[in-house]
């Protein structure tokens, strides 16, 4: 008997549970959940990314009917085909084009404003890099192509200039009279004169033909206070004062403000911006060297609706105040990441404290060496992380991998980089038993570190065992056996993760790998740097794990064309894969991966000695999605003659 078929509005209500990019697959199925996920719920706020080359043309004619898509357009220059497809966008998607990114783009103002004046629904525009356009100084110095773009860009609500090296007073006044209701501005990046004018070695005025000046971002952001809010000044030379200025702007309200790597400011000036910028919920600090954690405690003070804070990279900023800031009960991103003086006492102490307190979805504490109660913190975040990096943690031990498991199994996103005394057993959730003991017999003689079931009693607070240098005891068959009745404190426990992070955790071996790597919806990878591992690793994983779309298994050095013989026809959503310095593989591997890796973007065979370059540029001309080939090295190459 035959089943009828389902309903269009079942197939679209099954299609809502389903990730993006699970959506495009499913649309692949069959007629009737292509048309379901062409529904026009599944059709808002589209991203479709492609370069300018003629193969694009089809594309773009059949975005036609995509109502309010955004484009990314890769490499377009002033070339008749770059020129056509800008003409293509014009005409099919024109007045409907909700956001235009051009990024590796060189072209100049001609070729653009053939464009600009159709597209009358933006609402966000990407320049960033674009120095062509703005090296004569010329764009827009038209009356009538202004007007023109004015009356399109009405709308314009994003405008992003970043990384532009001529950008001057006259040429941003051009363009930004054009959109008068800017909410984001981003300026990362470009050389904007704050106080002198290097050139003239005076204080800039506004009008410069030849830099950006303060005085006339400020002016702007005085115009269009209503409605600006969010602002990217990250990598600029921002002095002190002049953040002081801008967070006086009369009627300025920031949302948002982005200020990583700028390497002068200091604390005085972070207390001021705090003061008068009340309303800020996002702030990106990250790469202020000079910081300290008087910046934190204004943070903390002033700012009561927090919602993001990078001090990443921030050396001097200490423990201080670092428990109020978990107090702060809208925050929910922290990056700590090379804070090495952080050693996260007081993040637990904060997290202890009665409500209100943060609820984080996501924490960075990559590199922060002194981290010590991961198992607390792993306890305080129970339902509320979704994210979290310990890279290079290198005090984490087995019984940090228990806890993270046990209390964090919501997690979606979870590094483990470098961390170098994970051993198989923690992923297993296992403790290591005492030499010659029975494992099994272990848990009734004492209420010492032993298997989940007891997990509460573990000894989560022991220092780690100062013997480094002896290797763990193997995992044995009969270890596997109790592995296999209890799964609470192994990592197999985070049944939703979506980023897993091993890399160069060096003790871990297939035993962990093949037992513990059981992911549904795993789909970032990283196994890099584990010498140990073999084929019968990767075999498991790609069994196991069949929605990998990224993979990295540089210096696996155990690895051969067998191991992705059994891997890859299970993995047909791959894009990216990472194989340097795997000396196993061959060009047989490069076969396999044309056969079965048809949606491959990116691949590293760098320092592969057993491969050939003819056999590199067979696979360049077969993978049709391939952007990025890294081979440097191949076939044992010297260095000094592919250089
Ligand atoms: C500016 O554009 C770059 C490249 O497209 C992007 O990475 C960055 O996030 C954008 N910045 C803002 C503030 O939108
Ligand atoms: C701030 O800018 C830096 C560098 O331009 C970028 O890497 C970072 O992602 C930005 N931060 C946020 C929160 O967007
Ligand atoms: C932070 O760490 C750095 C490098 O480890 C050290 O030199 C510095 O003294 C520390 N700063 C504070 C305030 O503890
Ligand atoms: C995994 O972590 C390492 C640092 O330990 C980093 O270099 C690498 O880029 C990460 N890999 C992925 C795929 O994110
Ligand atoms: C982990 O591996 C490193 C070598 O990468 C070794 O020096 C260290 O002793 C091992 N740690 C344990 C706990 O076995």
């Amino acid at each position: 008997m035959e089943t009828p078929a389902l309903p269009h509005e079942v197939i679209c209500h099954i299609l809502t549970f389903l990730h993006p990019s699970d959506r495009k697959e499913a649309s692949l199925v069959c007629r009737s959940w292509n048309e379901a996920s062409r529904d026009h719920q599944f059709q808002k706020n589209l991203i479709f990314r492609f370069p300018a080359c003629t193969s694009s043309l089809g594309f773009i004619r059949g975005l036609a009917c995509r109502p309010r898509c955004s484009l990314i357009i890769s490499h377009v220059d002033d070339s008749s085909v770059s020129r056509q497809v800008l003409e293509e966008v014009r005409v099919h998607l024109g007045a409907e084009l909700e956001g235009l990114m051009l990024p590796r783009s060189s072209m100049m103002e001609s070729s653009l404003l053939k464009l600009l004046p159709s597209l009358t629904a933006l609402r966000k525009l990407d320049l960033e890099g674009l120095d062509s356009l703005f090296m004569s100084g010329v764009f827009l110095s038209r009356e009538e192509h202004r007007q023109q773009v004015r009356k399109a860009m009405k709308n314009l609500e994003e405008l992003n200039l970043s990384d532009l090296r001529y950008l001057s007073d006259l040429s941003f006044n051009r363009l930004t009279g054009c959109t008068l209701r800017l909410r984001r501005l981003a300026l990362a990046g470009c050389h904007i004169a704050f106080e002198f004018d290097p050139y003239l070695g005076c204080a800039v005025g506004p009008g410069s033909s030849a830099m950006l000046s303060l005085r006339n971002l400020l002016r702007l952001l005085q115009d269009q206070s209503s409605t600006l809010c969010s602002l990217d000044l990250s990598r600029t030379s921002i002095t002190p004062e002049s953040l002081r200025s801008l967070a006086l702007v009369p009627g300025l309200h920031l949302d948002e403000l982005n200020l990583s790597g700028c390497k002068k400011l200091r604390d005085y000036s972070i207390e001021q911006l705090c003061r008068h910028q009340r309303g800020l919920r996002k702030l990106d600090l990250s790469g202020c060297t000079e910081l300290t954690s008087r910046s934190t405690i204004a943070v903390v003070a002033e700012l009561k609706h927090l919602q993001s804070l990078s001090l990443s990279r921030n050396w001097r900023v200490t423990e201080k105040g670092m428990a109020d800031l978990t107090a702060l009960p809208s925050l929910s991103s922290l990056d700590l990441s090379e804070c090495v003086n952080v050693s996260g006492e007081e993040l637990v102490k904060g997290l202890s404290s009665a409500q209100p307190r943060a609820q984080l979805e996501k924490l960075s504490l990559k590199s922060c060496t002194y981290i010590q109660d991961v198992h607390s913190l792993a306890r305080l975040l129970t339902s509320s992380l979704k994210e979290l990096d310990l890279t290079s943690c290198d005090v984490l031990t087995d019984s940090s991998v228990h806890a993270i498991s046990y209390y964090l199994a919501g997690l979606r996103v979870l590094r483990l980089g470098s961390c170098k005394l994970i051993t198989d057993w923690g992923l297993l959730g296992m403790t290591e038993p005492e030499d010659g003991k029975d494992p099994s017999k272990d848990k009734d003689e004492e209420n010492g570190p032993s298997f989940t079931r007891t997990f509460g009693n573990i000894g989560f607070f022991q220092p780690p065992k100062m013997a480094f240098e002896e290797k763990p005891r193997l995992v044995t068959d009969a270890d596997l056996r109790t592995f296999r009745e209890q799964e609470g404190t192994s990592l197999r426990a985070i049944k939703g993760l979506e980023e897993l992070n091993l890399s160069g955790c060096s003790n871990l071996s297939d035993v962990s790998i093949t037992q513990v790597l059981h992911f549904p919806v795993l789909q970032r990878l990283s196994l890099a740097m584990l010498p140990e591992i073999s084929d019968d690793a990767v075999a498991s994983v790609a069994l196991h794990c069949r929605c990998l779309s990224s993979l990295a298994l540089s210096g696996c050095s155990r690895i051969t064309d067998e191991g992705l013989a059994r891997a890859l026809p299970h993995l047909p959503r791959l894009q990216h894969l990472r194989l340097a310095h795997c000396d196993g593989i061959t060009d047989t591997s490069l076969s396999l991966i044309v056969q079965h890796c048809t949606r491959l973007k990116t691949l590293d065979i760098s320092s592969c000695k057993d491969i050939t370059v003819s056999q590199v540029d067979f696979l360049q001309s077969h993978l049709p999605f391939l952007e990025n080939v890294q081979y440097r090295f191949v076939g044992g190459a010297d260095a000094n003659l592919t250089l």
